[in-house]
């Protein structure tokens, strides 16, 4: 039978057997952010469009080719969240939160949406995490936000990743740096592909972080903006820096990292993991100074990150994880007899917080037993004719094969001990 109706192009289902992958993730984080400090934002799934073309500039890739954008009923154009950094600044304006502390630390996980390519590790519906540090200038707050970032990876146990930094500083280092790039790169306009022609009026700092050979090698020799930043900011990076060695991050300094949000002011920074193909960024992020005054608040420094949760399980999933070592238990119902005391048993293990599975579809022993290792169960109880008599019952340890017999009066305080 044809399956007449499927998952959208670049969309998809989060299976029971995918679930619990994404829940353990999902305490980690919570955990952590709360450790941190962070408090968690949940905000509405579709926004104004201005805030977006406000916030991640109407150049960026995102909002000229990616935005689900529609006119709802009254005519006012909505766009679904294509990012969280926006709507978060949106909602500190909104509801005043800079009146509760000099600093917010606001943190979110939730769904996106941007109509890209789809590819692996790239969807057009995706979960990300990320933080927000609001209020402070101060390398020091860069720093906390990145070895956080590293302290989740660790916890997660992604390996092999990589922090990549950089700055781009202030405007009016842009500003500079901006000339000299154009400057450099207009004798070598005819190389350019169309869309870094088009950057190199609109937006030339973009045509850093092109992924075209031929690019790459005519930006080799191009200016570095370190050679560029005012004395503040190279002070910022140069702090930065000493903060991150302090806190044990190991990184690296990419002169083309640039980011493609509008937004990003100083430092930006990239978390890779080259195992995972063409879509290697587990995590973007930077100081964004001027965002919150540009959509209406006042002027306040912040910097954040986010992490694309579907590529962090991507990098996960190619390294062992660590086994559930809690019991999960299957109650065999051996005879007809028995299946009263299986029904109550399974209720009462329940009832005591233990993870316990039962037959309803009244299979052999053979097929119970099956289903046990199939739901990856820890042990099997056995309940038949001859426990009932004797008041006793089997417990198999699945793992091991090991055989006990126990009391049935014992068996709940055999598990919870
Ligand atoms: P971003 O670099 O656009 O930054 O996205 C952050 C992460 O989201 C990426 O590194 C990637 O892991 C994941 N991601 C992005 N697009 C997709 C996609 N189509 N499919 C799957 N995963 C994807 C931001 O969104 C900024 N708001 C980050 C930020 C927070 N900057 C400051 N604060």
């Amino acid at each position: 039978m044809n399956n007449t109706f499927r998952t959208i192009k670049g969309t998809k289902d989060i299976l029971p057997i995918e679930s619990d992958r994404w829940r353990k993730l999902e305490n980690v984080i919570h955990d952590t952010m709360k450790n941190w400090g962070y408090g968690e934002i949940r905000t509405p799934v579709f926004e104004q469009t201005g805030l977006f073309e406000r916030s991640v500039g109407k150049d960026s890739d995102i909002v000229s080719k990616q935005m689900y954008t529609f006119m709802d009923q009254s005519k006012m154009s909505l766009t679904l969240r294509p990012e969280l950094t926006a709507p978060t600044m949106r909602a500190y304006i909104q509801h005043n939160m800079e009146r509760d502390g000099a600093m917010t630390k606001i943190y979110y996980m939730d769904t996106l949406f941007r109509q890209e390519r789809p590819q692996a590790g790239r969807l057009r519906q995706f979960s990300q995490f990320g933080a927000e540090a609001i209020g402070s200038p101060n390398p020091e707050q860069d720093a906390e936000v990145i070895s956080l970032l590293c302290n989740l990876l660790d916890k997660l146990n992604v390996e092999k990743y990589e922090v990549v930094i950089n700055s781009i500083g202030s405007a009016s280092s842009k500003e500079s740096y901006r000339t000299a790039l154009v400057n450099y790169l207009t004798p070598f306009k005819n190389d350019l592909s169309n869309t870094s022609k088009e950057r190199l009026v609109k937006n030339p700092l973009r045509i850093l972080d092109t992924k075209d050979e031929k690019e790459i090698s005519i930006l080799h020799d191009a200016p570095d903006i370190m050679d560029f930043l005012n004395s503040e900011d190279l002070k910022h990076f140069e702090a930065l820096k000493k903060f991150l060695s302090q806190l044990g991050v190991d990184y690296k300094r990419d002169k083309r990292l640039v980011r493609g949000l509008d937004y990003y002011t100083k430092t930006t920074f990239e978390i890779l993991n080259n195992s995972l193909g063409a879509q290697n960024a587990l995590c973007g992020g930077g100081r964004y100074d001027k965002l919150i005054e540009r959509l209406g608040g006042k002027s306040t420094p912040a910097v954040g990150f986010a992490v694309g949760i579907e590529r962090i399980l991507l990098a996960m999933s190619q390294q062992n994880e660590q086994k559930n070592n809690k019991p999960s238990i299957y109650i065999v119902c051996a005879s007809n007899d028995s299946r009263d005391s299986v029904i109550n048993l399974t209720d009462e293990f329940r009832k005591s917080g233990l993870s316990t599975n039962f037959d309803t579809l009244r299979r052999s022993v053979k097929a119970q037993l099956r289903e046990a290792n199939r739901l990856s169960s820890t042990h099997a109880i056995f309940l038949g004719d001859e426990e009932l008599s004797e008041g006793s019952v089997k417990i198999k340890d699945l793992d091991s094969g090991e055989q006990v017999s126990i009391a049935m009066k014992d068996i709940l305080s055999y598990f919870q001990d």
